[in-house]
């Protein structure tokens, strides 16, 4: 049973996911948190909307059997294809926990902020494939152009370490000169591995293109959702964090303090799948 005092579960394919957490962290400090990436099966982008449905669901079992009173999806790749089926997957077991992508969050501040109505977005195949950015800018307004650009090099570039090197920068080149070419105002970070890479892109783009990313609107859709269900954690001070990996503890500590920007405790190694799941 679930209470206001339980942690939020928050997962990832990798660090990327971080970038989320570091958000929530600073916006709801009050609450504890469990981060599971799931480095083991690291990079989501180039998996199947099945294989994310089937990794989702065990991820989500994994945390729940952890207390968590509410998911994030902290990944693009994870959201746009299982966000649905995972929370039918609750729905099924019984589970009244909620579930946040990071979909809809990072298309709203993108279609609120354009003035000139010409979306770009920045993703990992699977992300672009699933057509879910192209569906939630729709949805939100028909008017909207955007311009889709799949990037399968840049996540594992990005997850692979520091230092970013002259090879990263032309690579951000080549993926950002089709969105200077649409004529672009503002650019979703639509993997949360890019926010690190920010300055790059920015230089990349112009400094007249805004990137989006959805770090912040997810935090005010948890701080919603648990407000609804009278779960925000009451303590005054500030909650613990801690994390988890299913392969390659100490790389992920040593790249995740970077991402993270805050202090970083010991990683655990977890198994959330069977073992013929595990391997790519
Ligand atoms: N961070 C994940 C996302 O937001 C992608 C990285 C990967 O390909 O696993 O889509």
């Amino acid at each position: 049973m679930v209470s206001p005092t339980s942690p939020i579960g928050v997962f990832d394919s990798g660090v990327g996911g971080l970038t989320v957490l570091h958000e929530l962290l600073v916006s709801l400090p009050s609450e504890d948190y469990v981060y599971l990436g799931d480095t083991a099966r690291f990079p989501y982008g180039e998996r199947t909307q099945a294989e994310l449905k089937v990794f989702a669901a065990q991820i989500a079992d994994h945390l729940l059997a952890a207390g968590a009173k509410l998911l994030v999806i902290a990944c693009n790749a994870a959201s746009s294809a299982a966000l649905h089926s995972l929370q039918n997957h609750l729905q099924s077991i019984g589970s009244d926990v909620d579930v946040i992508g990071v979909i809809a969050p990072a298309t709203q501040l993108a279609v609120a902020g354009s003035r000139s109505g010409r979306i770009g977005v920045l993703a990992t195949r699977a992300t672009v494939l699933s057509g879910a950015y192209a569906t939630a800018v729709a949805a939100a307004d028909p008017h909207v152009h955007l311009e889709s650009v799949a990037c399968p090099d840049l996540a594992p570039a990005i997850q692979s370490g520091f230092p970013f090197d002259e090879a990263l920068v032309e690579m951000i080149r080549g993926y950002c000169a089709p969105l200077t070419e649409a004529e672009v105002d503002t650019v979703i970070l639509g993997c949360t591995h890019y926010p690190l890479v920010a300055p790059m892109l920015q230089r990349a783009l112009g400094r007249g293109v805004s990137l989006v990313s959805s770090g912040a609107g997810v935090a005010r859709s948890v701080e919603r959702a648990l407000a609804a269900r009278q779960r925000l954690n009451p303590r005054p001070g500030e909650g613990s964090y801690r994390f988890q990996c299913t392969a390659a503890p100490d790389r992920f500590r040593e790249v995740g303090v970077r991402f993270l920007q805050l202090p970083f405790g010991a990683v655990e190694l977890v198994n959330v799948a069977p073992v013929d799941m595990v391997a790519p």
